[in-house]
C-alpha cells in the first residue's frame, strides 16, 4: 500500500505554496538570500504542521552550513508515514531576485528510502520525455549524435528538435555540437529542474535537456519525470577532494556511476512544484487587493495523475 495517499499529496502541496507566498513578496528585490530564506521559513513551518514522520534527504546543505532544512533534519508534527523529502523553497533564487520567469518553489516526496540522497556537486544530465524507446540517447554520447537519435525515433528532421542548455560557458562545446547537428538550442539562464520537465510538456518545443546542473536538482528532476513519463540519465561530477568527501557522506562510494531515473527515485514518489514567478510551467504567485493567488501542479508516480491546484485566499 502506497502510503502516500492523494489526500496527504494535497496537504504535502501546503509546503511549497506558502514557501512561494513568501518568496514572492521578494521578487524583483535584487535580493537572493533574502528570497530564499523567507521560502525556507514557510516551508520549514508547514511541513512542521503536517502528520507526517518527515526526514530532509535533500536540502538547504549540511547541517552545519544550514540552520533550516538541512540534510537529515526532521520534520512533520511526529506522527504518521515515515518519508523521503527532498527540497528546494526556492529553485532559481536569481531569477526571483530579478523577477524573471520561472522561479519555482519544488519538493519531491516518497516513501522512506524512495529518493537517492545526492550530494551538492554538480551533475551531467540528460533527459528527454515520453513515448520514446529505452536508450535512444545516451549521457555519453556526443551531443549532436543524441540529437540524430531522438530526430529519428521522433520522425521529424534534425532542425526539428529543441533541446534546453543552461547558459554556461562550461557547456560551450555541447552548444556548437547541437547547433551542428541542426538542432534548436534553448538556452535558460537559470532552473534546471524546469528545463527537464520542459521536455515532458508538449507545447514548450523543447524535446531534450542536456548539461551540468545540480545534483540535488537532478534527483528533484528525475522525480518529476517518473510521474509523467521519460527518461533521465545522471553522473556526479566530482572536481576535487571536498566535493569527493560530500558524496562520501551522502553514502556514495561509486562517484563515477551513471544513474537511471529508478536509481534516483527507487520510490512511488510525489513531485510538487508552485510557481514563483510566472513561467512556462506555471503561474506565478499573484499579489493584491488583500488576495494571493498561487499555481501548483501535484505529480503523482503511484497513479501517473497531473493535478493543478489553484488557490485563492486572504493575504
Ligand atoms: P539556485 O536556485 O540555487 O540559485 O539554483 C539555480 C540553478 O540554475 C539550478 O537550477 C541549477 O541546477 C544550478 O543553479 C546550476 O548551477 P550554476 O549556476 O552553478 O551553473
Amino acid at each position: 500500500m502506497n502510503v502516500i495517499t492523494d489526500e496527504l499529496a494535497l496537504a504535502l502541496a501546503r509546503a511549497p505554496i506558502n514557501a512561494a507566498i513568501a518568496a514572492a513578496r521578494l521578487v524583483g528585490r535584487g535580493d537572493e538570500r533574502a528570497a530564499d530564506q523567507a521560502a525556507v521559513d514557510a516551508m520549514r513551518a508547514a511541513l512542521n504542521t503536517l502528520q507526517i514522520r518527515g526526514r530532509v534527504v535533500i536540502g538547504e546543505g549540511e547541517r552545519d552550513n544550514a540552520p533550516m532544512l538541512y540534510v537529515g533534519e526532521n520534520v512533520g508534527a511526529g506522527k504518521g508515514p515515515e518519508l523521503d523529502i527532498a527540497l528546494d523553497p526556492l529553485e532559481g533564487t536569481t531569477l526571483a531576485a530579478k523577477a524573471k520567469p520561472n522561479a519555482l518553489s519544488v519538493m519531491a516526496v516518497a516513501p522512506k528510502g524512495g529518493l537517492l540522497h545526492a550530494p551538492d556537486t554538480y551533475m551531467d544530465k540528460i533527459a528527454i520525455g515520453p513515448g520514446y524507446q529505452d536508450g535512444i540517447v545516451d549521457l555519453d554520447a556526443d551531443a549532436g549524435e543524441n540529437v540524430k537519435a531522438l530526430a529519428k525515433a521522433k520522425g521529424v528532421s534534425a532542425d526539428e528538435i529543441g533541446v534546453c542548455v543552461l547558459d554556461r560557458p562550461r557547456h560551450g562545446a555541447i552548444i556548437e555540437a547541437l547547433r551542428g547537428s541542426g538542432a534548436r538550442v534553448h538556452l535558460i539562464g537559470d532552473g534546471d529542474i524546469a528545463g527537464v520537465i520542459h521536455c515532458a510538456k508538449a507545447d514548450t518545443g523543447i524535446d531534450m535537456y542536456i548539461g551540468s546542473g545540480g545534483a540535488p536538482e537532478g534527483v528533484l528532476a528525475a522525480a518529476a519525470l517518473k510521474c509523467v513519463g521519460g527518461q533521465f540519465q545522471g553522473r556526479l561530477v566530482i572536481r576535487n577532494d571536498e566535493e569527493r568527501g560530500r558524496a562520501h557522506d551522502a553514502g556514495i562510494e561509486d562517484f563515477k556511476r551513471r544513474y537511471s531515473l529508478d536509481d534516483l527515485v527507487s520510490g512511488p514518489a510525489v513531485f510538487i512544484a508552485t510557481g514563483v514567478t510566472s513561467g512556462s510551467l506555471l503561474d506565478g504567485v499573484r499579489i493584491g487587493k488583500g488576495e494571493v493567488q498561487t499555481h501548483t501542479m501535484v505529480l503523482n508516480c503511484a497513479n501517473g495523475s497531473t493535478t493543478e491546484l489553484k488557490t485563492r485566499e486572504r493575504g
